[in-house]
C-alpha cells in the first residue's frame, strides 16, 4: 500500500523558521516589514533584513518538465482593478511560472453570454498572453454546476437537447483552441464530499453519470493532443469522496473513455490542518495511470485587522511545502497551479468573510514565506 509522505517537515521548512527566528525573511511579510532594526519581541536588535529575492523563479526552481501554474483572466474581487490589468501582477505571472488556467475567463457565464454567442474574447486574451510568456495553458472548466449563465439556468431544455447543447459547447470551445490549450478539467465537482453526484449539475441531472464520459470523449475528438482531467475540492484526503472518483475513473477506463489526469484543487485551510494525507491520494490515482495535478492551491487563514502574523505566515508556509513536497515525491504528479498571483485579489474574502491572505505574495504584491517555503521544496526535486 502507500507510503505515507515521506517529507512533511522539507528542509525548506526548517531553514525557513531558522532564518525567522534571525529575522531574515520577515522583509516579505504583507504590510508588516519591520521598520527599524529590533524584532517585533523587541528582544534583539537586527540589521534590516534584505528583500526576498524573486529568482531564482518558481519556474526556474522547478524540476524541468513540472508544471508551476497561476490563475489569470478572472478575480479583482476585492476592488481596484483586475489583475490582469495591473503590470506589477502581469510581471510576476510571466516570471515565476510556466503554466497558466484561466480563473473565470473560460467558464460557460463567459464564454456564452445567450445560447447562440459566444465570447471568446477573455479566454483569447489569457492564452495570447501565455503564448507571448512561453507557458502551457489548462483549460478550466466544460462541465459545471456554478458559474453558467442564466439563459442555461432558466431555460427549459429536454434531455436531448442539453446533451447537444454541451456537445456543441465542448466542441467549439475546445475545437478553439486544440493544439494550444494543453489540458482541460473537462468536469468539475462533480461529486458531493459524501461521493454523490451532484445533482446541481444541470447536465448530470438531465443525463446521469453517462455524460461525463460523453463530455470527455467529445473534448478528445476536438483536441486528440489535449489531456483530460477530472478536478474537484476536498479530495486532498482519503474519504468518501477520493473513493466515488476512483470507481468512475476506473469505470471510465474500462469503457475506453480518454481520461488522463486527476485534478486535486488544493483549496486548503490552516483552520483544517496540514494534508498529511496528500502523497497516498496523489499514488491512488496514479496507479490508475492518471498523470495528478494540484490544480487550486490556495492555504487561506482567519484574518484579522492587524493582518497575519509572523506565526501565521510560517505555519501557512509549511502548507505550501507539504503539498510541494507531496507532489514531487510521485513521479506523475505534474504541476501545481495556485488559484491567483496575490491576496490583493484572491477569491477567499469574497467567499469567506474573515478569512484570507490565501496566497503566496501579500496584498503588496511581496512574497511571503510561502513563496521561499514552495521554492525551496521545488527546488529539492523529485523525492
Ligand atoms: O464580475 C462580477 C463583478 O461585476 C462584480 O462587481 C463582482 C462583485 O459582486 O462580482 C463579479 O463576479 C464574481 C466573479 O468571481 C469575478 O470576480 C462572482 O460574483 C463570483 O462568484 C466569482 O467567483 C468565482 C468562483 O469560482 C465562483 O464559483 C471566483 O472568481 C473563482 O476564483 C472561483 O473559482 C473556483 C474554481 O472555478 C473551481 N474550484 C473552486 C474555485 C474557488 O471557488
Amino acid at each position: 500500500m502507500t507510503a505515507p509522505v515521506t517529507r512533511p517537515e522539507s528542509r525548506a521548512f526548517f531553514a525557513l523558521a531558522a532564518a525567522a527566528v534571525v529575522g531574515l525573511v520577515m522583509s516579505g511579510l504583507g504590510g508588516c516589514t519591520p521598520a527599524s532594526s529590533s524584532d517585533d519581541d523587541g528582544a534583539t536588535a537586527s540589521p534590516t533584513p534584505a528583500p526576498v529575492a524573486l529568482e531564482p523563479t518558481l519556474a526556474d526552481a522547478a524540476p524541468d518538465g513540472f508544471f508551476v501554474g497561476v490563475t489569470t483572466g478572472g478575480g479583482g474581487h476585492l476592488g481596484g482593478p483586475s489583475p490582469q490589468d495591473d503590470p506589477a501582477n502581469a510581471e510576476l505571472v510571466a516570471a515565476q511560472f510556466s503554466s497558466v488556467t484561466p480563473e473565470n475567463a473560460a467558464k460557460w457565464e463567459v464564454l456564452r453570454p445567450a445560447q447562440d454567442t459566444f465570447d471568446f474574447d477573455a479566454f483569447d486574451a489569457v492564452v495570447e498572453a501565455a503564448e507571448a510568456n512561453g507557458q502551457r495553458v489548462r483549460g478550466h472548466t466544460l462541465l459545471w454546476h456554478s458559474q453558467n449563465p442564466a439563459w442555461l439556468k432558466s431555460g427549459t431544455f429536454t434531455p436531448d437537447q442539453m446533451r447537444e447543447l454541451l456537445h456543441e459547447h465542448i466542441a467549439t470551445v475546445v475545437g478553439r483552441y486544440a493544439g494550444r490549450v494543453a489540458a482541460w478539467d473537462v468536469a468539475n465537482e462533480i461529486f458531493t464530499d459524501e461521493g454523490v453526484l451532484r445533482q446541481e449539475n444541470p447536465f448530470i441531472a438531465a443525463l446521469g453519470v453517462g455524460i461525463v464520459g460523453d463530455a470527455i470523449r467529445w473534448a478528445h475528438e476536438a483536441d486528440p493532443e489535449a489531456k483530460l482531467f477530472l478536478n474537484d475540492f476536498d479530495v486532498e484526503t482519503p474519504g468518501p469522496k477520493v473513493d466515488a472518483y476512483l470507481a468512475l475513473i476506473a469505470d471510465l477506463q474500462a469503457q475506453g473513455v480518454p481520461i488522463d489526469g486527476m485534478g486535486l484543487q488544493g483549496h486548503l485551510s490552516t483552520q483544517y490542518g496540514r494534508p498529511k494525507q496528500l502523497q497516498s491520494v496523489i499514488e491512488k490515482f496514479a496507479a490508475l495511470d492518471l498523470d495528478v495535478e494540484i490544480t487550486e492551491l490556495d492555504v487561506r487563514m482567519p484574518v484579522s485587522g492587524d493582518g497575519p502574523s509572523k506565526a501565521d505566515l510560517l505555519g501557512q508556509a509549511q502548507y505550501y511545502a507539504d503539498v510541494a513536497a507531496a507532489c514531487m515525491a510521485v513521479e506523475r504528479c505534474t504541476g501545481i497551479t495556485v488559484w491567483g498571483v496575490s491576496d490583493k485579489n484572491s477569491w477567499v474574502p469574497f467567499t469567506f468573510p474573515g478569512e484570507g491572505a490565501a496566497l503566496m505574495f501579500d496584498e503588496d504584491l511581496a512574497p511571503k514565506p510561502a513563496f521561499e517555503a514552495f521554492r525551496e521544496t521545488l527546488a529539492e526535486g523529485r523525492g
